[in-house]
């Protein structure tokens, strides 16, 4: 592996439609890069987005992003900033230059805004850098975002974070990444120490000391290519902790796995890197290993077939609905990944679902803080279209082939209310809205099968109090919520003979969404288990894709 400024070679094929490459949009793809950075609450992942900000040039002040989240911890204030717009839209995507690449780092948001639009994003990313707190390892949250990863096999980078505050051992944590994620890890980093002894990290690949000071925390840290660890010079600078490092380096290097680059873009291998994000210790080291290894802009499917980005027709897909940008319009800004070709400003691009064509004159692009209309975009950018409820989750844009992606499905919820209306002449209007709010993602709505009262599910609680607000809102609709007696919910399909006994049976835990797909809820995991054993002709699935027949227009 080499320190090089030239991106990567691509993993796909760059196949067009006449045969030939067209040579600028191939370099265009090649040197971005788009993902996410998952982890579990407090793991440091805000601290760490903003260091590669800084390192992008996209902000200037540490502190910036920090304020937007503190912002968003007060649900007041973050219901006036949705509706005042602007910041968590700037904060969802962010598009940064770093040594010759072009990054866009989507935001997966932690904490209360959890939600499933936090799963949904992780569909739109290539790959994903894993931050752990080296005092906790793997954390819940970080399993359940890691199952979503899972199910396209993404690549992911792992930063074990906090290394100048006292944890578990190094091997511990890498042992604990195996056993909880199944990912075999391969360190490319080595600490030296940690809390009050930590000096810093040796890096493996390049044979290089990174020395750490406490004494200067934000300030730039030391670096000495060491390529014998018996260079006395070790010695010097680690005194004690010399010898330290050279029986774990002997021991990684004989018992630890090698890295497989194919391994690594297969999801079943992991680089690890440790460092200190607060003391910007160890993210140039990951960044610099990230932009070589990860993965360019990759083949997306449609239900047809596989959409290569090298395809000269331009192509995007929906994976996130952000509402009300403008509070007075009740706008939509709809979230498409470019899949292939070149997006261009005014372009015509037809919308699947709807049949409708659509002329892109006022798309966005996220350059990192403020929002700047976009001439041209590539595989693997984002760019915001607005809408006024026309565009849903998974929707396909293209020029002229009917084609409907597929990878941005519904994840089960995982936290069940039912709504009650205050005033029961708004049953209408609460029907609309519910309707909307499940098509554009923020919710999804349930109705029995016996019975009239609608069960919201979500996988994040704040979607609930979102959904309320939004009612209130834009349908004014005056509703409160109680609890349901739910644990989990699958989506049922299977020969008509089993699903129509099965709804005979279980008529009072079925359900339609809003697609009017038919839904069980189970008040635990273990009755769900039970009724997975007693129908096994049946399917009960924790996703589900969007259907995306044309609508009649
Ligand atoms: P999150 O987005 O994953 O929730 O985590 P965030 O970056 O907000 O970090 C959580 C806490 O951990 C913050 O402290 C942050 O300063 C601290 N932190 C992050 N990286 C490091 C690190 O490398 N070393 C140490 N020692 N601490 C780190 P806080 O007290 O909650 O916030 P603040 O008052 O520092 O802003």
């Amino acid at each position: 592996m080499s320190t090089t400024d030239a991106p990567a070679e691509p993993v796909a094929d760059s196949p067009s439609s006449n045969g030939t490459v067209d040579k600028q949009l191939k370099r265009e793809i090649d040197r971005r890069r788009t993902f996410a950075i998952i982890s579990h609450p407090d793991a440091g992942k805000t601290t760490l987005t903003e260091k590669l900000l800084l390192k992008g040039g996209a902000i200037h002040e540490a502190g910036e992003i920090k304020a937007r989240k503190a912002d968003r911890f007060a649900m007041s204030d973050w219901m006036t900033m949705e509706k005042e717009r602007g910041i968590s839209v700037t904060s969802s995507v962010m598009q940064f230059p770093y040594q010759g690449y072009e990054l866009n780092l989507l935001d997966t948001p932690g904490h209360r805004d959890f939600s499933e639009d936090t799963y949904r994003v992780l569909t739109a990313a290539d790959s994903v850098i894993m931050v752990l707190d080296n005092a906790a390892g793997v954390e819940q949250q970080t399993k359940k975002l890691m199952e979503v990863c899972r199910m396209r096999d993404m690549p992911v980078i792992t930063f074990i974070n906090k290394m100048d505050r006292h944890g578990l051992p190094p091997l511990e944590l890498l042992d604990n990444i195996e056993e909880e994620l199944d990912l075999e890890t391969v360190p490319l980093s080595w600490p030296i120490g940690m809390g009050d002894r930590f000096r810093g990290t040796y890096n493996l690949y390049r044979d290089e000391l990174h020395l750490f000071s406490h004494a200067d925390m934000e300030g730039e840290h030391e670096r000495l290519p060491i390529d014998d660890l018996d260079d006395p010079q070790l010695d010097e600078v680690l005194r004690g902790q010399a010898d330290d490092l050279r029986f774990d380096v002997e021991l990684v290097r004989e018992a630890g796995n090698e890295l497989d680059l194919d391994a690594y873009r297969d999801g079943q291998q992991t680089p690890v890197f440790f460092g200190s994000a607060l003391s910007n210790f160890g993210v140039g080291d990951m960044l610099d290993t990230f932009v070589e290894i990860a993965p360019p802009p990759q083949p997306r499917p449609t239900v047809t077939r596989t959409v290569s980005p090298y395809e000269e027709a331009f192509t995007g897909v929906a994976f996130k609905i952000q509402a009300n940008m403008d509070p007075k319009h009740h706008d939509r800004m709809a979230f498409v990944r470019v899949c292939s070709g070149r997006f261009e400003k005014g372009m015509e691009v037809i919308h699947h679902r709807t049949g409708q064509t659509l002329r892109l004159n006022n798309a966005t692009t996220f350059m990192a803080q403020d929002r700047e209309g976009v001439d041209t975009a590539y595989p693997g950018d984002i760019i915001g279209i607005m809408s006024h409820g026309r565009i849903k989750i998974g929707d396909s844009f293209s020029e002229k082939e009917p084609l409907h992606f597929t990878g941005v499905p519904s994840f089960a919820p995982e936290h069940f209310r039912k709504v009650r209306l205050d005033d029961p002449f708004r049953a209408k209007h609460l029907k609309k809205g519910l309707q909307q709010l499940s098509e554009e993602g923020a919710i999804q709505a349930f109705r029995p099968l016996r019975g009239n009262d609608f069960i919201l599910g979500a996988v994040g609680e704040l979607q609930f109090d979102v959904t309320l607000d939004r009612l209130e809102d834009e349908y004014n609709v005056d509703a409160h919520l109680t609890g349901a007696p739910y644990a989990c919910c699958r989506w049922v399909s299977g020969p008509a003979q089993d699903l129509e006994d099965f709804e005979a049976e279980s008529m009072d835990n079925l359900f339609r969404d809003a697609d009017g797909d038919l839904a069980y809820m189970a008040v635990s995991d273990y009755r769900l288990e039970r009724t997975v054993d007693e129908w096994p002709r049946l399917s009960f699935a924790s996703t589900k894709q969007h259907t995306a027949e044309a609508e009649s227009s």
